[in-house]
């Protein structure tokens, strides 16, 4: 088991929740870390957390959608740092609305950055990774990755995207030689400002559905997540599943197979507010 001290981690999304956590555990295994976010508030306050504790940090603006940008900031923290070891594409954005009623640009957000964002993170940072002799990527999918729901269609798509491109990429990279582990991440309800930070289509309340969340889906802390990752990631692990709801999903949809089609819609609609 390899530990972080002296590796170099970049983190995207660190501004809050997951990535938040993660940046701070990171810094606290002694790793030297490069964060980023497009909330500067979010971001500060991590950067202010991580020079608490005396950890090196590297903060930047950066909007995981801006490919260009993306690329050019992959540069600047492998010249910052002199090598790069570990890419955790980690931002995220959540989006309610069953398909009728979603519009084209919101599948299109969604999916710019929480699929797009992890292929430009990716890709960004490989050659770097590889050259650094001990690479690792950590692509935040979510159980939304492992089965669908009504109502989550756009963020399903991203998310089962996500798990697609990462499995290839370890398979890719064992079969390459190259000194690149991969690692997917699955979190089930993780108590993060994810579901307030969400929007949903037209006719339905997003306050409701962040309050269900809150209330009845969240259950694991983003420290616990950030642990649960980062122990993942010693261990090499392929798939990494965070909490107990989502290692019991998991039984269950190997258990069902596609037959969970029939038996989950029941249980979303319970769990799903009445529209506005
Ligand atoms: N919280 C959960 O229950 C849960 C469950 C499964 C998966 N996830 C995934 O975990 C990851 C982290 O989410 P979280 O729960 O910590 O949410 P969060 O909202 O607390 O944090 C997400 C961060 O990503 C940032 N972000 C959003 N769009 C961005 C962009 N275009 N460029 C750069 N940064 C951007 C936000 O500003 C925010 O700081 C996401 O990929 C999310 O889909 C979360």
């Amino acid at each position: 088991m390899q530990g972080f001290a002296g590796k170099v981690a970049v983190v995207t999304g660190a501004g809050s929740g997951i990535g938040q956590a993660l940046a701070i555990e990171l810094g606290r295994s002694g790793a030297l870390v490069a964060i980023s976010d497009v909330d500067t508030e979010g971001l500060a306050a991590t950067e202010q957390r991580l020079k608490a504790i005396g950890a090196h940090v590297k903060s930047d603006r950066l909007n995981v959608t801006e490919r260009e940008t993306f690329l050019q900031y992959a540069d600047e923290v492998a010249e910052h740092f002199g090598k790069v070891n570990q890419i955790y594409n980690n931002a995220g954005i959540a989006f309610t609305g069953d398909i009728e009623i979603t519009q084209f640009k919101d599948f299109e957000r969604v999916m710019d950055v929480d699929f797009w964002g992890v292929v430009n993170g990716t890709k960004a940072f490989l050659p770097h990774l590889i050259a650094s002799g001990d690479g690792h990527v950590v692509n935040v999918s979510s159980v939304f990755g492992l089965f669908s729901v009504p109502g989550q269609a756009a963020y399903n798509s991203a998310k089962f995207a996500v798990r697609g491109f990462t499995e290839a990429l370890r398979q890719e990279m064992a079969l390459a030689g190259h000194p690149v582990k991969v690692s997917c991440v699955h979190p089930g309800g993780i108590k993060t400002a994810i579901a307030r930070n969400a929007s949903a289509a037209e006719g339905l309340d997003p306050e409701a559905l962040a309050k269900t969340f809150d209330k009845k889906l969240a259950s694991t802390t983003p420290e616990k997540a950030a642990q649960v990752i980062l122990d993942g990631v010693r261990k090499n692990k392929a798939r990494i599943l965070i909490g107990n709801d989502a290692k019991m999903f998991e039984v269950l949809i190997r258990a069902l197979g596609a037959g969970y089609q029939s038996v989950f819609p029941k249980a979303v609609a319970r769990l799903t507010p009445p529209a506005k």
